[in-house]
């Protein structure tokens, strides 16, 4: 198979270091050298999170999302779901699977702030509140924190989706008031597909005690208990803990997780620019910009994309919904550097005749 080089939102392209990690030897899932993996990865996401606990879930992201829902809701609880696009609609579907829940919707491309916010909060007598920090279908990141805090002062457990978000947008838990957080490893981490990690708070583990987990494989307790001594309750995809490892240990060799994230942030600016350079106006709402995802309306976006694979191995992703064959991500997210982004806009010049 020829090189592909990806311009997708997740899985992302890997590094040699972070790919290569992935083919070394087996390891015996309840083992001295799993606990040693799972500690190290462990406690480098905890850091990062402000955390007082992460857990390491084979699954894809929404496996993630599932436990929250799964362990921290009782059937007669309220959800209150704020929805701005394909993946905000989602999780409003997952917490339907558990609860009642109620959902209100920007238009595709607006943000949320706490002023567009507060007043449903204010209105609402939910328990749990839930939230994409990150739009990843639009490329619209909301104002999680401020809209995270409010809800918690009104008691609501807030549950943040940052699949999308997580090491490229700013994220603290304690700070932002977010009780429950979910990414997964093939996005913002850039590590393989395969593995959610939740980082929560010790009020979300004494919660999850007193409810009766709606899950056997996702229960936060059985999880407790295995995570304790650094394993899991099930078997975990092992090779996609190397992945993890690795992409951490690429993340701190190139100056940290505060560099990663400002790497994010200049890739976001650059690709503002490039849209505006070739005629197009960015999707989202000033002040509500992607640090991953910059999209913009191209219409006949569906043999654009085909051209760009067929011609230069370009991958890019498709659109959804409302608009569906007529709208083009950029995705800056993971392990791309100047030269990926670059390659990638000569082909879309070129594709695009600009
Ligand atoms: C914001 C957001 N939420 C949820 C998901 C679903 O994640 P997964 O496919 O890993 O389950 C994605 C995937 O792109 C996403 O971007």
């Amino acid at each position: 198979m020829p090189k592909m080089h990806l311009l997708t939102p997740g899985p992302v392209e890997l590094v040699d270091p972070i790919r290569l990690s992935q083919s070394q030897e087996m390891i015996y899932h309840r083992g001295p050298e799993i606990r040693a993996l799972i500690s190290e990865i462990v406690a480098d996401l905890k850091a990062d999170f402000n955390a007082d606990h992460c857990f390491l879930v084979t699954g894809s992201g929404t496996a993630g999302l599932e436990m929250a829902y799964a362990c921290l809701t009782k059937p007669t609880d309220k959800s209150l779901v704020l929805t701005n696009g394909t993946f905000g609609d989602k999780l409003a579907a997952l917490s339907k699977v558990y609860c009642s829940t109620e959902v209100f919707a920007q238009p595709l491309g607006k943000g949320w702030s706490l002023e567009r916010a507060k007043e449903i909060i204010d209105n609402s007598d939910a328990q749990v509140f839930g939230l994409v920090y990150n739009e990843t279908s639009t490329g619209v990141l909301n104002d999680a924190k401020s809209i995270c805090r409010y809800a918690k002062s009104k008691g609501m457990v807030t549950i943040l989706d940052c699949i999308s978000a997580w090491a490229a947008a700013p994220l603290d838990l304690k700070d932002f008031s977010v009780d429950f957080a979910v990414t997964g490893s093939q996005k913002a981490l850039g590590a393989a597909p395969g593995i959610a990690i939740v980082a929560f708070t010790e009020e979300m583990m004494l919660r999850a005690e007193s409810i009766a987990a709606r899950s056997f494989y996702l229960d936060m307790k059985k999880y407790k208990k295995d995570m304790q001594n650094n394993q899991t309750p099930t078997t975990p995809a092992v090779s996609v803990l190397f992945s993890v490892r690795a992409a951490i240990d690429y993340i701190k060799s190139k100056g940290g997780f505060e560099a990663h994230r400002r790497k994010h942030q200049l890739a976001a600016e650059k690709s503002r620019k490039f849209v505006e350079s070739i005629g197009y106006k960015v999707f989202a709402e000033p002040g509500f910009y992607s640090p991953t995802i910059t999209g913009f309306i191209l219409e006949n976006a569906d043999a654009i994309r085909k051209e760009l694979r067929e011609k230069f191995n370009l991958v890019t992703a498709r659109d959804f919904g409302e608009l569906q064959g007529r709208f083009f991500r950029i995705c800056h997210i993971g392990n791309f550097d100047d030269a990926h982004l670059d390659y990638a806009f000569d082909c879309i010049r070129k594709v695009l005749g600009k």
